[in-house]
């Protein structure tokens, strides 16, 4: 009996969730996978009669999910409970409430633990050093000072530029033999971020810079913690405005590699 066939009394087979996993992004975000190139990830530089809203907007999910029904709404912070995550797009072109196919990133929104003390944040001289500068007013989570903490990140893998999700799938399940301790579940019990494509995971709660080559920039990113990844998933800095969350552009180099 092949691996999928094995697989195919638990649900859907790997090979399934796969496909689905190349697709999910484009849900509501992304027109087609297939003909992407990196360039085409940003919105086009001059657009005939669209907006670019730098609010994330939440983007509907192939399966059940409770932001399903929030399709094309505001991504607000009051919206997430503890370790909730979900889908959106940022920097989509707009004409009217209307998002263009094709135009802005994909991105995964997590609530956290506030200020786990088992979390990594890159200090400012970190920043320094590694020359990254964050645009003006945006961070690189969103903390409302009392109990909130959200972290927003670019979801297309660094491996092979799939769909990572959070907590979306888990047949099959993600695996434990962790390259580095990954507090999210060693602490929490909660599976990292996880791509089915090949089984990268990456952590939400260690922050750190990384070094992307594909354009000689480095990025904070949520840390790589198994699979055959090789480096961080990229955050998205951020701000809440009236509750709603806005991502802000650090450089597009951090995104640009699929
Ligand atoms: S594309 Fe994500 S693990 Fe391969």
């Amino acid at each position: 009996m092949s691996w999928e066939e094995e697989e195919k009394p638990k649900g859907m087979t790997r090979r399934e969730w796969v496909r689905l996993g190349m697709t999910i992004g484009a849900v509501g975000a992304l027109a087609s996978v297939g003909g992407l190139v990196s360039g085409q990830l940003l919105p086009p530089p001059i657009v005939a009669s669209g907006t670019v809203r730098q609010d994330l907007l939440y983007t509907k999910f192939p399966t059940p999910q409770w932001w399903n029904s929030k399709d094309g709404e505001q991504v607000k912070v009051t919206d997430f409970g503890l370790w909730e995550g979900a889908t959106g797009v940022w920097r989509g072109v707009y004409q009217g409430s209307q998002l263009l196919p094709g135009t802005g990133l994909p991105v995964i929104i997590i609530r956290v633990p506030y200020q786990a003390p088992q979390g990594t944040v890159p200090t400012a001289s970190d920043l320094t050093e590694a020359k990254i500068v964050l645009p003006q007013g945006y961070d690189m989570f969103y903390d409302n000072g009392s109990d909130t903490q959200i972290v927003v990140l670019f979801d297309r893998c660094v491996h092979l530029c799939c769909y990572p999700g959070w907590h979306v799938v888990t047949n099959p399940p993600p695996l434990r033999n962790y390259l580095v301790p990954p507090p999210t579940y060693d602490v929490y019990h909660q599976d990292p971020v996880y791509c089915i494509c090949h089984g990268s995971q990456y952590d939400p709660l260690l922050l750190a810079v990384n070094y992307n080559p594909v354009n000689s920039v480095n990025y904070v990113g949520a840390t790589h913690v198994h699979g055959p990844a090789t480096r961080a998933l990229p955050i998205v800095p951020v701000q809440a405005k009236g509750g709603v969350l806005f991502g802000g552009m650090p450089d597009p180099r951090w995104y640009e590699y699929c």
